[in-house]
């Protein structure tokens, strides 16, 4: 998710569950190929991490996908479900889905460049184009070309009239017809995005799909992957309290001081950390109004944990 899950966040998210499966933010193939900063750079404690592209040249995307796999990404993931203004002047993000001959090169483009799975994620439909059959032509298709797991945001997209956070909100899911999406390519992954809050609900889910994708909650109150990683992954190892999560963000953030950088580039992302507990409230004020001062350190996180009830 743009501007949320930046790889401070998602080293945090992998204190909290160990095999869930992270999404970078989306990359353009622009920014990786012409631009001055290093934007595939991410913490080697994140695998299994996915890199997620913005772009529609085939022959571009081959390229920062063999890019991704060197640096170590575990998948190269096409945004095929972004509405916004933007990315539609780029041609990429949702409106790719009217075109699915255009995607389908882009999958056999990179997949003759990389053994990593390329996957794509997509909505269940755009504008007018909301048929069954039309979301189906579009797996198909891609799927043809060696693309065996798709992502499915279960709302369409107005690609005008909406902001992309309306297009989050206004068009109504529909999880039926990702679970129908599945009967019918049994043998690809499909995995559901959309609207989930719950590990509950993703244990339903996955009675009709292969995986769940959460996006917003997981950002929102991320300590409740917690139990994904027993209730998922067979994993039953002990969990990371949420304090010991903090205090390894600790050593983390010192490094992160050391080599010049600002303490709420990281704080931000560990604001809801104690969501629903004593003390949250007062969690988030002192670190929301502390953390962006001149010369901020782990002290301040140290003293914003004091106010937590243990
Ligand atoms: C701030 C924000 C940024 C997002 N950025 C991306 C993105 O870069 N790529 C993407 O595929 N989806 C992006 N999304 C959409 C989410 O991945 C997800 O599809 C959507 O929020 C629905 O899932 P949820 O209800 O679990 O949040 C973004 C969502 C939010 C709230």
């Amino acid at each position: 998710m743009l501007d949320w899950t930046d790889r401070h966040y998602r080293y945090m998210a992998r204190l909290i569950s160990k095999h869930q499966l992270l999404f970078t933010e989306m990359v353009t193939t622009g920014a990786i190929i012409h631009g001055k900063g290093d934007y595939l750079h991410y913490n080697e404690q994140e695998n299994p991490v996915a890199l997620q592209l913005g772009g529609s040249n085939p022959a571009d995307l081959a390229t920062c996908a063999k890019k991704a796999q060197e640096y170590g990404y575990d998948e190269v993931n096409i945004n095929v479900g972004c509405p916004s203004d933007r990315v539609q002047n780029g041609r990429f993000g949702a409106c790719l889905m009217a075109e699915p001959t255009l995607v389908a090169n882009a999958v056999d483009a990179m997949r003759s460049v990389v053994d990593i799975p390329v996957t794509v994620k997509h909505r269940i439909g755009i504008d007018d184009l909301d048929s069954y059959q039309f979301m189906t032509d579009f797996v198909g298709e891609v799927s043809e070309a060696g693309c065996d797991t798709f992502i499915v945001h279960a709302r369409k997209a107005w690609l005008s009239g909406l902001s992309p956070k309306q297009n989050r909100e206004i068009p109504p899911l529909d999880y039926e017809r990702v679970y129908q999406l599945k009967k019918d390519f049994s043998d690809l992954t499909i995995s559901i995005n959309g609207g989930v809050t719950s590990l509950e609900q993703t244990a339903n889910h996955l009675k009709h799909v292969d995986g769940v994708m959460i996006g917003r909650e997981a950002y929102a109150n991320p300590y409740i992957m917690s139990q994904a990683d027993s209730l998922f992954f067979d994993d039953h190892s002990e969990v990371l309290t949420r304090h010991q999560v903090v205090e390894t963000m600790m050593e983390y953030i010192e490094k992160h001081l050391q080599q010049g950088g600002k303490l709420n580039h990281i704080t931000r992302h560990m604001l809801t950390l104690f969501m629903g507990l004593p003390g949250a409230k007062q969690w988030r004020r002192y670190l929301s109004e502390n953390a962006h001062k001149p010369g901020a350190g782990t002290e301040t996180v140290a003293k914003a944990l004091t106010l937590i009830n243990r």
